[in-house]
């Protein structure tokens, strides 16, 4: 699983390693215990006034090899004994002045892998080796049973109504345990309302899903069982098996013509290859090489998807039409929820910046979305971006964030950058307001038939490496839905470089505003291989945990695409919208 990663870390220590670790460490070792040999012999005959100077100079020179030698050898221990802060990153201190050096701290390859490893392994916890043999023995919607805890012929609204579910298979049994990938949510479709709900997995075959009852009125519950578990585990081992699910075809420039080679995240080939590197961050995308066309001339890129998958006949019957996203709760009547006389609860405060976020997160009433733990005020758009600079970096679904600030600022001007394709910069200018708003895709892996230019294509985090930030600098992020056909590695270790390349940039300019924008739901009925939503969760969810440490404000849009129930990977104008929202009530 961490083939493509290895693979480039093989050619980044051969370069590194030995100037890093052994060269200069060495060196400057070596001096300083030299030094300390030679004043110590000096002070050792004036005081002591000792009569073989020669043995006592070779006898202090061996000491200072030998101290040299076992530093060298074991760094920690030495540093530990010493009680020393010390540790490998100190290094850099030393490259400072080397012309080789690279400006950012280098956060080295075998911890990048460990920090990789450390959160596959908090997901593969969650997610349990669930075998079958026969799909009669997996979770069946039909044969599962949702009740009602203390049923209520009225209820009021902020009450919590609870849901118990009992799983079984395609013949009845009680499954043992749990796993299953489910989504609650409750509607008033009249009112435009909508809510998830929140489901605790017991372990044992029993849920419970807790709906907080936000407004009132006639209120429908749904709860609809994904894909089961055994199915949720045969996408998760699947796709940490092969990269080449999507591939892609890059265009090379060869004169005035054309020539296209395959292209990959990771290419098993025998044939020379154009690397399309960033040692510093370990990202790597190849293309086989054309023969006598230079790498350099790469143009274009567009990507199929390849006729593999990596899930038996028997797991791939899971996912199909009928046995995805079922309903379990179809018996079930809408309830009432009234008002009951109840006080309105106080006006939570205002949402501040890098808010912790709850499942629910919030509800939506009448097409707005007001979160649980704050409150949103509708922001006058064109006033609260007055002398700002917005950064949207990422997927297409940010850049519905450009589309609606053309559409909604008249005075904002796009500027014409010269490029074509769906992929292209964007920049807009309000120069009334000195406004800037820019929308740049994120590196590769791009999934799309459309062929787009990849002349100017480059990875967020050096893209934030060169944002100098400040109070006025906003930088919205949000990445996802591009990376759920690929081995989450590929997928964790680009958030974690963002991640890093977010942490410089706050301690350079503390006060940039940066937003996390999470992925969201999308079409149900889709190739649940590639594209299911559980790739989606599972990355939402290492998303949040990356970021946590950071202060940097978190768009829940998965959470709210569930309230809407807009099952689009490009959610509709009123969602957009609502997002922007949160942010203009983060930022003024
Ligand atoms: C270095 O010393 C530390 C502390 O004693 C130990 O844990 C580590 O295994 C040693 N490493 C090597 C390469 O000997
Ligand atoms: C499942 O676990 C829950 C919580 O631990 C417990 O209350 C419930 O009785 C268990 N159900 C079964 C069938 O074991
Ligand atoms: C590139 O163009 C040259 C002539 O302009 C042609 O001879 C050569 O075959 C082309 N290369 C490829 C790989 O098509
Ligand atoms: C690469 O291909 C060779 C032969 O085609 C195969 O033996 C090898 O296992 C492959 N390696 C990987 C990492 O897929
Ligand atoms: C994909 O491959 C399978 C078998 O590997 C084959 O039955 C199917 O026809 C192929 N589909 C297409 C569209 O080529
Ligand atoms: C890709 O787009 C570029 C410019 O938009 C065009 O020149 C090129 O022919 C296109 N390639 C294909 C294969 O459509």
């Amino acid at each position: 699983m961490f083939i493509r990663v290895t693979h480039l870390r093989a050619k980044r220590i051969r370069k590194d390693k030995l100037f890093k670790y052994f060269c200069i460490p060495f060196l400057v070792l070596f001096c300083v215990c030299a030094c300390f040999c030679v004043v110590s012999y000096r002070i050792l005959i004036m005081t002591m006034r000792m009569t073989n100077h020669k043995s006592l100079l070779v006898l202090l020179l061996i000491l200072a090899s030998w101290i040299t030698f076992t530093v060298f050898r074991n760094s920690t221990e030495l540093w530990t004994a010493l009680k020393l802060p010390i540790s490998l990153p100190h290094w850099n201190f030393f490259m400072k002045s080397c012309p080789e050096a690279p400006l950012n701290p280098v956060v080295s390859p075998r911890k990048t892998e460990l920090r990789i490893k450390k959160i596959m392994e908090k997901l593969d916890q969650l997610i349990p080796n669930r075998p079958f043999t026969h799909v009669t023995s997996t979770t069946s919607a039909k044969q599962s049973r949702a009740t009602i805890l203390n049923p209520q012929d009225t209820y009021c609204r902020g009450d919590q109504l609870d849901v118990l579910l009992e799983v079984k298979d395609h013949l009845g049994r009680r499954k043992q345990y749990g796993g299953d990938f489910l989504r609650a949510r409750m509607s008033s479709p009249a009112l435009k309302a909508g809510a998830s709900g929140k489901v605790t997995d017991f372990n044992n075959g029993t849920y419970l899903v807790s709906f907080t009852l936000f407004w009132a009125g006639k209120v429908s519950l749904s709860l609809l069982l994904i894909h089961p578990s055994e199915g949720v585990s045969a996408l998760w081992r699947a796709r940490k098996q092969g990269y080449d699910r999507v591939i892609f075809t890059g265009q090379f420039a060869n004169g005035t013509s054309q020539v296209n080679s395959d292209c990959a995240l990771f290419l098993n080939s025998s044939t020379e290859l154009c690397e399309y590197l960033d040692t510093r961050d370990q990202e790597a995308f190849y293309c086989v090489k054309p023969q006598h066309v230079p790498c350099a001339a790469l143009t274009h890129m567009r990507s199929k998807n390849k006729n593999v998958s990596y899930l038996s006949k028997q797991e791939r019957s899971l996912f199909e039409r009928s046995n995805v996203g079922v309903e379990i709760m179809e018996k079930f009547d809408a309830i009432t929820v009234s008002n009951c006389n109840k006080k309105t609860a106080p006006v939570p405060k205002k949402c501040k910046f890098g808010m912790t976020s709850t499942v629910p997160s919030g509800h939506v009433w009448k097409d707005t979305w007001n979160p649980v733990s704050c409150s949103l005020a509708p922001i006058e758009m064109k006033e609260c971006l007055k002398g700002k600079f917005v950064y949207l970096l990422g997927d297409s679904t940010i850049r519905q964030w450009m589309e609606y600030f053309k559409s909604s600022i008249n005075t904002l001007k796009s500027v014409d950058l010269h490029e074509t394709g769906k992929f292209q910069h964007q920049f807009g200018v309000d120069l009334d307001k000195n406004i800037k708003i820019q929308w740049q895709k994120h590196g590769y892996p791009l999934v799309g038939s459309l062929n787009f230019s990849v002349k100017e294509i480059e990875y967020l985090a050096r893209v934030i490496d060169r944002i100098g930030g400040e109070k006025n600098t906003i930088i919205v992020i949000s990445l996802g839905q591009h990376f759920r056909p690929f081995p989450i590695d590929v997928f964790i270790q680009r958030a974690l470089n963002i991640h890093d390349a977010v942490q410089r940039l706050l301690l350079r300019s503390p006060d940039t505003m940066v937003i996390i924008k999470a992925e969201n739901i999308r079409e149900m009925h889709n190739d649940a291989e590639r594209f299911s939503d559980f790739h989606g969760y599972i990355q939402y969810l290492a998303i949040k945990d990356i970021f946590q440490d950071l202060n940097v404000g978190i768009i829940d849009a998965w959470d709210i695409t569930i309230a809407y129930g807009t099952n689009d990977v490009h959610p509709p104008q009123s969602v957009v919208k609502n997002q922007i929202n949160i942010m203009l009530n983060f930022i003024c």
